[in-house]
């Protein structure tokens, strides 16, 4: 494994914990959400910036997961910067996003 694919594992495997812990917890944790959004803002823009375009152009199935993803982190990032400017935890909508993580 490639050092930028570890670094992509742990962060999502780091996400994956979050993503877990945030669910379990009762409370809304906004310093956990947060944590979460900008670890995976980074994450995202990462992948779209250097991984995505690696990936362009290898034949179509590959180019319909990268829209696919793009999207996905499109709805994400839209979603939680949403709930977190207003300040008003969605529990359905994150299960939702924890899905489509
Ligand atoms: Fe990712």
């Amino acid at each position: 494994m490639g050092g930028l694919e570890l670094s992509r594992k742990v962060e999502h495997d780091e996400a994956r914990k979050l993503l877990d812990e945030i669910e379990q917890t009762e409370q809304t944790d906004w310093d956990t959400i947060k944590g979460l959004f900008t670890a995976m803002y980074g994450h995202h823009k990462a992948e779209e910036g250097i991984v995505f375009p690696a990936l362009k152009g290898f034949d179509q199935e590959t180019n319909d997961l990268v829209e696919r993803l793009i999207t996905e982190h499109n709805a994400w990032n839209s979603a939680m910067s949403t709930m977190i400017g207003e300040h008003k935890f969605d529990r359905p909508k994150f299960l939702v996003l924890k899905v489509l993580f």
